[in-house]
């Protein structure tokens, strides 16, 4: 069952494993593979979830699920048995990670710590996102759904994404929108969602102009005649606060 076929396929996945790390972390650049296979939690989720995921496929039962779970309470990563990743997958840091049951990756993507992988609410079926090669999702981002992100996209920390992400974009924000596409920032009616229409504040100014007018109407009727100032209720623009900050810190 286990031939030298296996034994080098094994070794090359481990390899390309640590490589991952060392070619993506910042922190592990000069430290040797021993070391990153010894204390990078990303790397230990990846080598167990390789086994469990290999039982997982031949029908063994609870052994898969019993790995998944010790591995979560040393890393922090969560990935279930049948969820499908490629080859030179890295989760930096760890802590927080949910990859779900029907989510497949790609080769030589990144997720920081706090990543969800997730489904949206209890359907079942291909539920979890599908992620191709070379993405980056930021740290705290939620994916969720039956969702593609294309290849060589970037998700920004904290976003919440529920629909496609085009090849090579960029999106961020809650919810997720692109902020760049190939490059270059989306054209459309759509697109600038930095200035969105502000029904609140358009409220107030509303209800401005009305004090204003019901105030001059007032002062007509109690002194009519008499010169007063004609100028609308002031709505003063937030402005940012100067000088030491009150919250300390
Ligand atoms: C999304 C990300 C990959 C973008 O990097 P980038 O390709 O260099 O793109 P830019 O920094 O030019 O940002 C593009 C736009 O998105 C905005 N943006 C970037 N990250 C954002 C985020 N997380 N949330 C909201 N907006 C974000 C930028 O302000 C910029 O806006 P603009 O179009 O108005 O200029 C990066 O900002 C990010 O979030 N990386 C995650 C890193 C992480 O989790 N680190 C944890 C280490 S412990």
């Amino acid at each position: 069952m286990f031939g030298l076929g296996t034994l080098a396929r094994v070794v090359g996945e481990v390899r390309r494993d640590v490589a991952a790390a060392r070619d993506r972390d910042p922190a592990a650049r000069g430290v040797g593979p021993g070391e990153i296979l010894a204390a990078w939690p990303g790397v230990h989720a990846l080598l167990s979830h390789r086994v469990a995921h290999a039982l997982h496929e031949v029908g063994v039962p609870m052994v898969p699920r019993s790995i998944a779970y010790f591995s979560r309470a040393l890393t922090g990563i969560e990935i279930h048995p049948a969820a499908r990743i490629g080859d030179g997958f890295f989760v930096d840091h760890g802590m927080g990670v949910v990859i779900g049951e029907t989510a497949e990756i790609g080769r030589n993507v990144t997720l920081y710590q706090g990543v969800t992988l997730g489904g949206t609410g209890f359907a079942t079926g291909k539920r979890h996102p599908t992620v191709e090669d070379n993405v980056t999702i930021g740290s705290g981002a939620k994916l969720l759904g039956p969702i593609t992100v294309g290849h060589g996209a970037k998700i920004g920390a904290n976003s919440v994404v529920i629909h496609d992400v085009p090849p090579n974009s960029t999106v961020v924000g809650n919810p997720g929108h692109p902020v760049r596409v190939e490059g270059r920032r989306p054209e459309g009616p759509d697109a600038d969602w930095v200035h969105l229409p502000d029904p609140i504040a358009d409220a107030i100014t509303g209800l401005a102009s009305r004090i204003g007018a019901l105030e001059r109407a007032l002062a007509e009727i109690a002194e009519p005649g008499h010169d007063r100032d004609e100028s609308p209720a002031e709505v003063r623009p937030i402005r940012r606060a100067e000088g030491p900050s009150p919250a300390g810190g």
